[in-house]
Formats: C-alpha cells, sequence, structure tokens
C-alpha cells in the first residue's frame, strides 16, 4: 500500500543518494571540464587534452591526457555543490588510465574550504602499455568539512591518460563498492516502504525521446554507461539550472537491489514512446514503437527470467541469480491523450500476451479534475487498466475535501495507484512552499480516506522523495539532505506512520455511522494487524481546539488493556523541521488504557494520532 517515488530531481541520485563525490568523473558533460579547475597559476598548452574517440568508444567517448614533461601541475574537482568530507573516515580512490612508462604519479589531497589538506594519498600507475587499467587507493580524512574539494597533484616526468576518476565515502550502503549513501538508504530503509516506484517522473519521459530513460543503457560497467543530461537541468521554481546529469551509476540494477535490501518491491516505470508532453511533445511513431516495447518484455525477463534465458542470465552475471520477482510496472508517465492510449495498447497486447498475470500501471496525467483526467480515466477503465496512476500536487484545503474521494469509487475493475501527491500551497507555482506542519497534517487527513479505501486504492507514494538544499528544483519534498546530513520533513514522519503501521484488514470507524472526513475537523481511519495482533486507528484532528474523543471498540476481539499512541502535534501549522531542528515535528509515544472496550483520548489541536491497541 504506502511506498516511495524515487526520481532523479532535486540531486536526488547523482549528487545525492548516489555516493560518487567526483563531478562529471568521465568529463562527458556538455563543458569536457565542468567542476574541474587546472591548479597552477598559468598552464602551458597541451599539458592537459580532452580527448574524444566517439567512433571507437560511443558510451565513454571523453578521456583526459596529462602530460608533464614541463613541469608539474594538478586538477581539482569541486563535487556536487562541495564534497562532504567526514573525520576519521576511508576515502576510496580509482582512476582508469594508460601511460607507456611509469613517469607520472598521482598525489592525491581532499581539501578543506579554506583550503587546508584534510586527507591525503598516493597512486602510482603501473606501466600499461596501450590497454586502459584500473587502479584503486584508499585514505583517511583528517577533519569534517560539508565543502570540500579533491585535488590530484601530477608529479614526475610523462604522460597519462586518464577517465572515471572517482572517489566514493568507505561507509556507502552495506559496504558496497562505488556504491549509495547509507544515511539516505537508512531513512527509506526505516519508512518500510511496500514498493521504490523508479526512476520517476519526468525523467522517464524525457525532454525528448532520445534523452528518455533507457534502462538497458544502465547496467554493466559503469564506465560503459552512457550519461545524458537530466532532464531537470533547469531552471525552474526559485533556483538556477545546476549542472545537472544522469551518470547513471545508480542503474536498474541498482535499484532492483535497493528495493530488495530494503524490504519492498520494484516499481519500474517505462516510457512509452512519448517524451514529456509539457515540453517537446515528441511521439514515436507507431510503426518505430517495437524497440520500446522489446525494453519492457527484456525488463520483466531482466527481472524474473531464469540463468537460462538472455537478460536472466545478464541479470545472474551482474551478481544475482536469484530471480527478483517483478510483479508489475507502468507504461508512461504523465501521459494522456489518443497518442497515449494508442501506444498503451500496443505495450498492453505484447505484455499480456507473454505474460498473462503481470500487472500493468496505466498513467492518468496530472489534473485529478479536469476534462482531460476524467476522459482518459473513463477511456482506462473501460479497457480494464489493472492500474490507473492519479497525480495530485494540490493546496492544503484539496488534500481535505478529497479525504473521501475514494468512498464512492467502483469496487469493479480498475484499481488506484496513486503514485505523486504533496501538498503545495499554490498549486502554480512550484516550490512556493516547504513541507510544513499544516501540509504534513493534511496528507495525512487525505491518506486516511486513501486507507479506508485499500480494496480500490492498492499503491500509494508521496513525491518528490529527495531534495539537496543547495540544489533542487521543485519543493516540497519529503527528505532534505546536505552533502553529510540528511532529514525528515513532518511529510516524512506521517508517511512512516502509516507505512509502519499499514496492518492487514481495513476496519470501520465511524461517528453517527458515517466515514469519518472532517466532522467536527477530524479524519481516520482504522485496521486490524494479524500479524502483529493490534487494532490500529489513524486518526487527525485539523482545528486548532484539543477535542475529547470516547471511542467504543466494538467487535468480536477482546482487546488489551495497555496500549499507545504515537502523537504528531503542533499548534504552529507553519512549522518546519530543519538540519538544525530535526524532530521539531516527530512522534512522541504515549501509553493509554482501554477499559470495557472503551478509550477516552484527548487528540490535541492539530494533531495525527495513530493508536495501537494489541489483542
Ligand atoms: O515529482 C516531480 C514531478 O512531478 C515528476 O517528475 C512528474 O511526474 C510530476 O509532474
Amino acid at each position: 500500500m504506502w511506498g516511495v517515488f524515487f526520481e532523479d530531481i532535486n540531486f536526488g541520485a547523482d549528487g545525492g543518494i548516489y555516493a560518487e563525490l567526483i563531478k562529471n568523473r568521465s568529463f562527458e558533460f556538455a563543458k569536457p571540464l565542468m567542476g574541474w579547475a587546472i591548479q597552477r597559476a598559468k598552464a602551458n598548452e597541451g599539458e592537459i587534452l580532452v580527448v574524444n574517440r566517439k567512433e571507437e568508444n560511443i558510451t565513454n567517448p571523453r578521456y583526459i591526457q596529462i602530460n608533464t614533461e614541463k613541469g608539474n601541475f594538478g586538477i581539482s574537482n569541486e563535487g556536487f555543490k562541495g564534497i562532504g568530507v567526514k573525520k576519521g573516515l576511508r576515502y576510496d580512490f580509482s582512476v582508469m588510465y594508460r601511460q607507456q612508462n611509469t613517469g607520472v604519479k598521482l598525489r592525491l589531497q581532499l581539501l578543506s574550504a579554506d583550503n587546508k589538506i584534510i586527507g591525503e594519498g598516493n597512486l602510482n600507475p603501473e606501466k600499461s602499455s596501450s590497454d586502459w587499467k584500473k587502479q584503486s587507493t584508499s585514505f583517511v580524512a583528517t577533519k569534517t568539512d560539508a565543502k570540500a574539494k579533491f585535488t590530484i597533484l601530477f608529479e614526475g616526468k610523462g604522460k597519462i591518460d586518464l577517465d572515471m576518476i572517482s572517489l566514493f565515502p568507505g561507509d556507502t550502503w552495506k559496504n558496497r563498492p562505488q556504491g549509495l549513501r547509507a544515511d539516505m538508504v537508512k531513512m527509506l530503509a526505516d519508512m518500510k516502504p511496500g514498493f521504490v516506484r523508479f526512476p520517476g517522473g519526468c525523467i522517464v519521459e524525457g525532454t525528448d525521446l532520445a534523452n528518455r530513460y533507457q534502462w538497458k543503457k544502465t547496467i554493466g560497467p559503469i564506465e560503459n554507461r552512457q550519461l545524458i543530461m537530466n532532464r531537470w537541468n533547469v531552471e525552474f521554481a526559485h533556483r538556477p539550472a545546476p549542472d545537472y546529469y544522469q551518470s547513471f551509476g545508480l542503474g536498474f540494477f541498482e535499484y532492483f537491489q535497493l528495493a530488495e535490501d530494503i524490504g519492498s518491491d520494484a516499481l519500474p516505470i517505462l516510457n512509452c514512446g512519448m517524451a514529456c508532453q509539457f515540453n517537446t511533445g515528441e511521439v514515436a511513431s507507431l510503426d518505430e514503437l517495437d524497440p520500446y516495447v522489446q525494453d519492457a518484455l527484456d525488463l520483466i525477463e531482466f527481472a524474473n527470467g531464469d540463468i537460462t534465458t538472455k537478460w536472466g542470465k545478464m541479470r545472474a552475471d551482474l551478481g544475482h541469480p536469484k530471480p527478483f520477482n517483478l510483479k508489475m510496472m507502468g507504461i508512461g508517465n504523465e501521459n494522456w491523450g489518443p497518442q497515449y492510449l494508442e501506444r498503451l495498447a500496443i505495450f498492453t497486447k505484447a505484455i499480456k500476451t507473454k505474460y498473462p498475470d503481470f500487472k500493468l500501471i496505466n498513467s492518468s496525467g496530472t489534473d485529478p479534475e479536469g476534462d482531460r483526467f476524467n476522459l482518459l480515466n473513463t477511456s482506462l477503465r473501460n479497457s480494464n487498466a489493472d492500474f490507473i496512476d492519479e497525480h495530485y500536487y494540490r493546496p492544503a484545503d484539496w488534500f481535505l475535501k478529497n479525504a473521501g474521494r475514494y468512498d464512492d469509487y467502483p469496487r469493479d475493475g480498475s484499481k488506484v495507484f496513486v503514485g505523486e501527491y504533496a501538498v503545495h500551497a499554490d498549486k502554480n507555482v512550484i516550490g512556493s512552499s516547504r513541507n510544513n506542519w499544516q501540509s504534513a497534517l493534511a496528507a495525512a487527513s487525505l491518506m486516511t480516506g486513501l486507507e479506508r479505501n485499500a480494496d480500490v486504492v492498492q499503491m500509494a507514494s508521496y513525491a518528490p522523495l529527495f531534495a539537496h538544499i543547495d540544489a533542487w528544483q521543485w519543493a516540497p519534498d519529503m527528505i532534505w539532505v546536505d552533502n553529510l546530513n540528511a532529514y525528515g520533513t513532518p511529510d516524512y514522519y506521517v508517511q512512516k506512520l502509516f507505512s509502519t503501521n499499514k496492518g492487514t484488514d481495513v476496519i470501520a470507524s465511524k461517528i453517527d455511522g458515517k466515514n469519518i472526513i472532517g466532522q467536527d475537523g477530524l479524519y481516520a481511519s482504522a485496521v486490524t494487524d494479524k500479524i502483529s495482533k493490534e487494532v490500529i486507528i489513524k486518526i487527525s484532528n485539523t482545528t486548532d481546539k484539543a477535542q475529547n474523543i470516547d471511542f467504543n471498540l466494538e467487535g468480536k476481539r477482546s482487546l488489551k488493556t495497555k496500549g499507545y499512541v504515537d502523537e504528531l502535534a503542533n499548534t504552529n501549522l507553519n512549522q518546519l523541521n530543519s538540519f538544525e531542528n530535526p524532530d521539531a515535528i516527530s512522534p512522541k509515544r504515549n501509553s493509554i488504557t482501554v477499559k470495557n472496550k472503551k478509550l477516552s483520548l484527548t487528540l490535541k489541536p492539530y494533531s495525527f494520532n495513530v493508536i495501537k491497541i494489541p489483542f
């Protein structure tokens, strides 16, 4: 039911959860030395060349050639808005190189923001003839700095070719080499999400088809993963465009692995042969749709096929012989119109013919009330879509008004996936608001309506997930990070309370025989959990008054007398969490007593409460 939506937006992947610290490590950004600076007052001609061999290597055309014959110099990398360095932590450097003799040696230095050496290592490349070699070394940092930079000083005399210059912290998630930022993964793992939706979002579509997300280009050796400009490399909202590219170091294999690590199902979304309709609106002609459909079929084989199949073997070769047990995928993100329906029909036929039980998620665009949405929804329901993906970025009062949105939804036929949602202060201005207590309380209130209708709304994921404080394009976002730290917004704690208390069965929760959708400003849903043996009630008080509530816990089960309530509350709806005060809005636990199936509880003003009573 409750999952997470991952997109490389706001430096979510590169510069975020993908722990690579070197920006433009293989010199493939539009300006080849973007992110790099030469460390010398005046560079001699020919000291550093960017060599392009695109005919020979289309996926990784550029490398640099260093010549120290006329003297030593260095290059330094600024990282993604600086490099986060932690005192006492190991840093793992690696590089691909070629050199005819052993003339050039590399001195590696982490420099603090005020240019002091805070970590140092050496790498003496061996003779490599004309083949590329990879060599690694590690060193330990002596000081913490969130805005460090990394320098390579070239010593000795000679020429050397360098590519894939890489630096990772030694504390990646599960200590995987060149892996993910552990603190960010942990925040996801703590939520115990049911699924991880990836890789987006609009980056699935791309601004044009050439820049769409193609999963086959994101697996295998990282030096062969062809980099593209991120669709979010735009001046957007209130932030200037960052230098934003997709290295695909976090590729489809790593996404599957991440989902598996944190006990979630993988939920990939694939391009349906249409680029972002808000941008170019480019579509693949119908007689050229085959490669797109084939990508979808091959992805199912990659995830689930045994090792005698081509793509199943590829998965095994990457280190995962066991299938990932993929159950569903999305075809298209926020696509609409007759062009979408035509393409979707072709995908659906091909996939259902080969995999009849595989479930498909269909897009229903971005406007949850407009004519376009209603028309598309009707067509999708008529064609028996397995899941319809609804997105809503709306103000808080819209969320409260829509807490009963699915109470009268048809119970037969298509199910709903609320694939992206968040409270936005002004729906027309992305970035106009941060997640404050008001946005989280309104989201929690609507989510009681999703949970009450869990037979229809079978999945939901808040969006977007991550944002880097120095490089975001879109707000609000659930989790904010800088180069060293991460904190959860009030929405993070709401999402976590739902996903860690999801229960197994919905039960009725009523006031005067009616669903609780705003009477006295209250919103509620209830479940039982047959595994943990608990009744779980979720209730929000959206008013500025405390409310004394007498719960009548009717039903067959005999309840234990002692339970507890996890409470999020604040009288200031504008309250935010921050790096300085990450727990301003976070759950507080109190004990409760149940007598004769009755519970009396005072709900604080502006509060969301998760009540748990064992049976
Ligand atoms: O979540 C941010 C963006 O919002 C997604 O990329 C897109 O699907 C939606 O419009």
